[in-house]
């Protein structure tokens, strides 16, 4: 007698229409794991009236599948201002998280690691600013949106590598002190006629390129379009083919099309803007930032699942940093 046996059906492929975003980047052996925090996120952002503000610096999984506003610093700090969710989840470090808590006091915002930190915030204490602003009385602090709201509330206006010019420019002074970063500092001095005073701090992740790196690249593939950050020192700047914020160097890939092309900035960046253009090579030298490598897919489902960790500031803070993000995002 023959027993004929019916195999039982094999489960879905999940979320197919995501996967087809990272496909380039994600074995498709390892997505129904992913998918399975994936579908988990989804689901916790619908139920919570959640949104979740993801940098340009997190990993394809995150950025491509779940963020529901992508962007360098400036857009994520824009569109912080205009959501209407009640619950706001930092897929970034925790300088943003603040930020977006300052301009929505009334929102719950939350950051999946509390350790996602950055160097430049490190570099700089509230303290800091006061004894800069007893040095040089009556010259206007521009402080890079990289720093803690304590730090941001002894200065006079924020700025993001996005538009820290037309800031600087725009209080229409002589001198200004734009602190923590000196690279950038350094960079937009190289672009304007205003002095610039600035402080002693260095993204670790960016002040490790050099313009050996950029010959060798050169040489190694001819013909390479560098883009750099304007975190990066003035003499990487300087040989690169053209330098702006992370959103900057995504608009020039997108409309430039160079056929072949490095950003010399955090991995993921590269990962991110590669999917979107398949016919375009990119060469990868980059360096990690291990405090944006922090958010995980797992991270930011638990952090929606119990609601942590949540970020506050001090109404003593506040106020006065709220004004200094306000005033930036009045000219910008
Ligand atoms: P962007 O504002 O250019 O995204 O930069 C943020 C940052 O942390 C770069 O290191
Ligand atoms: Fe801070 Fe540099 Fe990391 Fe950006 S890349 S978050 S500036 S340490």
């Amino acid at each position: 007698m023959l027993e004929t046996i019916t195999p039982r059906s094999a489960s879905p492929f999940p979320l197919p229409e995501l996967y087809s975003r990272v496909e380039r980047h994600i074995p498709r052996i390892e997505w129904p794991l992913l998918a399975e925090d994936i579908a988990a996120i989804l689901k916790l952002k619908r139920e919570k009236n959640a949104v979740i503000l993801a940098h340009n610096y997190q990993t394809p999984d995150i950025f491509h599948t779940v963020g529901d506003i992508v962007g360098d610093s400036l857009a994520l700090a824009r569109e912080a201002a205009r959501t209407d969710a009640d619950v706001i989840v930092l897929a970034g470090v925790h300088f943003m998280a603040e930020t977006a808590k300052l301009l929505n006091p009334g929102k719950t915002v939350l950051i999946p690691d509390t350790r996602a930190g950055c160097s430049l915030a490190e570099s700089i204490t509230a303290a800091d600013v006061r004894l800069m602003r007893a040095r040089y009385p009556g010259v206007p602090i521009v402080t890079y949106v990289n720093t803690s709201a304590a730090v941001k509330a002894e200065s006079d206006i924020c700025c993001t590598s996005g538009n820290a010019k037309k800031i600087v420019e725009g209080l229409g002074v002589p001198k200004v002190i734009m602190i923590p970063d000196e690279y950038l500092a350094l960079n937009i001095a190289a672009q304007t006629h205003v002095e610039i005073i600035a402080w002693k701090g260095h993204c670790e992740v960016h002040e490790r390129f050099t313009p050996e790196d950029i010959r060798s690249l050169r040489e190694s593939h001819p013909g390479v379009v560098v883009l750099a950050h304007p975190e990066c020192p003035p003499d990487v700047v300087a040989e690169a083919d053209f330098a702006g914020s992370t959103a900057a160097m995504a608009d020039y890939v997108g409309t430039k099309r160079p056929p072949r092309v490095v950003l010399l900035t955090e991995c993921s960046m590269s990962d991110n803007v590669a999917l979107q253009y398949p016919d375009l090579e990119f060469v990868r030298p980059c360096n990690l930032c291990p405090h944006m490598k922090r958010i995980t897919l797992k991270n930011i489902r638990h952090a929606l699942e119990t609601m942590t960790h949540e970020v506050t500031v001090a109404p003593e803070i506040a106020g006065r940093a709220r004004l200094a993000v306000e005033r930036m995002l009045a000219i910008s």
